[in-house]
């Protein structure tokens, strides 16, 4: 029988359970936790890269808007902990909200440059200083070697990519690949708000994702391609915040195919859900 992991829930105790660590040996996986098979993959990488992984598990605030989904974000405690136990995890970073952001924290971190593409950021501005913030503090507290991040939030991969770089935090960031359903959904922690009817529509923005990417690829114009693809996605209705071709790395825009190298991103919403998903070209 596994064993279950250590649970850290202070600094002090996070420290203590790491003292022998050096940095090479521990990855790190950041969480909100309700894992599926995407943060499965990303602990499975993890433990190619370093003998100790650290998994944390905290449902940041600070990246929720008033308005969206914390109070009612998925919270999967004792299976999240039966998953890491199965995958030999032997060590659960999770600290309390006062933990992290104690009553006179005051300082954050702004990232600009992919953080401001004009994606995610549009409709979710308080995302990404909230992401930047957790990650830093989670990177300070745990002094990872590593840490994985999924293709999935792809934006958010590219912000954390440039910021380690800018702070000269001493982590390799490693990308691991979207895990999907079968029939193309993009696994997340959201598809449980998914009633029946909009689960069979989902599949629609991968579906368009690849079918653009390939008429892209084929040579045919950008922006015919993205309006057939907004209208396909539209007709399984969802209301489409964004599909948009970027370049790959700094996520500016881009206006033809030499412009590349290329990255498909989409974020729709449908009934209360709100959907992203991004291939490469
Ligand atoms: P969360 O949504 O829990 O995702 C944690 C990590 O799992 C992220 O790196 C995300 O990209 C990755 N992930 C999610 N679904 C995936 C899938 N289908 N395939 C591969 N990887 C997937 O992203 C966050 O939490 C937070 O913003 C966080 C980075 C923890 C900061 O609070």
């Amino acid at each position: 029988m596994a064993r279950r992991p250590t649970i850290a829930r202070t600094v002090p105790a996070l420290r203590r359970a790491l003292a022998k660590a050096d940095r090479g040996d521990i990855a790190l996986v950041p969480t909100m936790g309700a894992l599926h098979d995407g943060h499965i993959a990303l602990v499975r990488r993890a433990r190619r890269l370093a003998r100790r992984v650290v998994v944390s598990i905290f449902v940041n605030p600070t990246q929720f808007a008033p308005s969206e989904d914390l109070g009612t974000y998925p919270r999967t405690w004792a299976a999240d902990i039966a998953k890491l136990t199965a995958e030999n995890v032997s060590l659960v970073w999770a600290p309390t909200a006062d933990v992290m952001y104690p009553e006179d924290f005051a300082t954050r971190v702004d990232p600009a440059g992919a953080a401001k593409a004009g994606l995610e950021d549009k409709f979710r501005p308080h995302f990404f200083g909230g992401v930047a913030t957790v990650c830093t503090k989670l990177f300070t507290q745990v002094e990872p070697g590593f840490a994985l991040f999924g293709e999935k939030d792809y934006q958010q991969l590219r912000v954390i990519t440039q910021a380690v770089r800018d702070l000269d935090l001493p982590l390799r960031i490693v990308p691991v690949p979207t895990v999907r359903e079968k029939d193309g959904l993009a696994l997340s922690s959201r598809n449980v708000y998914l009633s029946t009817d909009e689960r069979a529509a989902a599949p629609v923005l991968y579906r368009t994702l690849k079918s653009s990417a390939s008429r892209i690829k084929a040579g045919e114009v950008i922006a015919k391609v993205l309006a057939d693809g907004a209208n396909d996605i539209a007709r399984a209705g969802f209301v489409l915040d964004y599909l948009e071709a970027r370049h790959a790395r700094t996520l500016a825009s881009v206006t033809s195919r030499d412009d590349g190298p290329l990255r498909l991103l989409v974020a729709a919403r449908i009934g209360t859900t709100r959907l992203i998903d991004n291939v490469a070209v």
